[in-house]
């Protein structure tokens, strides 16, 4: 299937359009051009589930090398280097070795150790994923722990679950940097709202929570009624652009990208990039219907 896709030259383009290549070498160049535009970014390295120990160890020797790759590429590019850095990585814990077994989350809290502690030496930020929920009770014990010695790792945190408020109040009052997201996944009705109305409002919920408390809030959202919400919401708590951040997915709404940089906010874009696209895009169309309709509405928008 992944070969017959990349042969068709329309579903190509639209891979192309939302993933930034399959090497770092041409992820890079990419990541590039949006520092120069002046926006931030999140690159993610494809992969997930990995069921093997080497799989994982070679997902960290790639992000150990990304760390390297991006924190060059910023230095190259001219403009203000202030305190918030403008290149992250955005990691899942099971492509680290969550889900190998027993020892799994031991596994991949030590390779987020490993991760964090480049990322500080090249001033380079981390964020963890939000996966199914069958791994965000591990996934926020694993944050956690890591952020008694690195206090700027963030975790996601998907509003479609139940539980999202609870933990928006108790990462805030940690003084946990959070990226505040729908959720992507296909999940039961017992831990997750089913209603796009109460997906939203749940969202706005946990914005009006970090927006009053939390440390560097980021909204992660394409949706307007989300991203106005955060504007006044701001205004209301008296946050200046460089306190909180917009977020968007490489190849989403691009135009609204740059409006609200030339506005004056900080905005970054999430970038996946690796071999394992087929699975990225695959999955979030067969996980949840709801997203197909998201990638074709992408194409549209110009
Ligand atoms: P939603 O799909 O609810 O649509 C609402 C409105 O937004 C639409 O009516 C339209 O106006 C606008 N819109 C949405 N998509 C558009 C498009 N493609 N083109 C034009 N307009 C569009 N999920 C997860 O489970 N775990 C995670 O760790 C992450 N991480 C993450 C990081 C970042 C930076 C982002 C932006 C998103 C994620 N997600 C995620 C995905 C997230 O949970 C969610 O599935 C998508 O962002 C879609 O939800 P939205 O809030 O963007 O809009």
């Amino acid at each position: 299937m992944k070969r017959a896709i990349t042969r068709v030259p329309v579903t190509a383009a639209v891979v192309r359009r939302f993933v930034a290549g399959e090497t770092r070498a041409e992820l890079v160049p990419v990541a590039r051009a949006l520092l120069e535009s002046g926006r931030a970014v999140s690159v993610d390295f494809l992969g997930e589930y990995t069921t093997d120990r080497g799989q994982a160890d070679a997902a960290v020797a790639e992000y150990l090398s990304l760390i390297d790759d991006l924190a060059e590429a910023d230095h190259t590019v001219p403009g203000a280097h202030s305190d918030i850095p403008r290149v992250e990585v955005s990691l899942k814990l099971s492509a680290l070795g969550q889900s190998l077994g027993q020892d799994g989350p031991a596994i991949a809290a030590e390779n987020l150790h490993k991760l964090c502690a480049k990322a500080v030496e090249r001033h380079v930020w981390v964020t963890v994923d939000a996966e199914d929920h069958s791994t965000t009770a591990d996934t926020l014990e694993a944050v956690r722990q890591a952020r008694a010695e690195f206090p700027w790792l963030a975790v996601a945190l998907q509003t479609y679950l139940r539980q999202a408020e609870g933990n928006a109040r108790d990462l805030a009052a940690a003084g946990t940097r959070i990226r505040l997201c729908k959720g992507a996944y296909q999940e039961p009705g017992t831990v997750a709202y089913q209603r796009r109305a109460e997906v939203d409002a749940s969202y706005l919920r946990c914005l009006a929570v970090l927006m009053h408390t939390a440390w560097y809030p980021m909204i992660a959202s394409h949706d307007p009624a989300m991203i106005a919400a955060a504007l006044a919401l701001a205004a209301e708590n008296n946050r200046k652009p460089g306190d909180f951040e917009f977020q968007m997915l490489y190849g989403i709404r691009d135009a609204e990208q740059r409006r609200l940089v030339s506005e004056g906010h900080a905005l970054r874009v999430y970038i996946p990039y690796g071999t394992q696209w087929y699975g990225y895009l695959m999955r979030r169309l067969a996980e949840r219907p709801a997203n197909l309709a998201f990638f074709l509405r992408a194409l549209t928008d110009r």
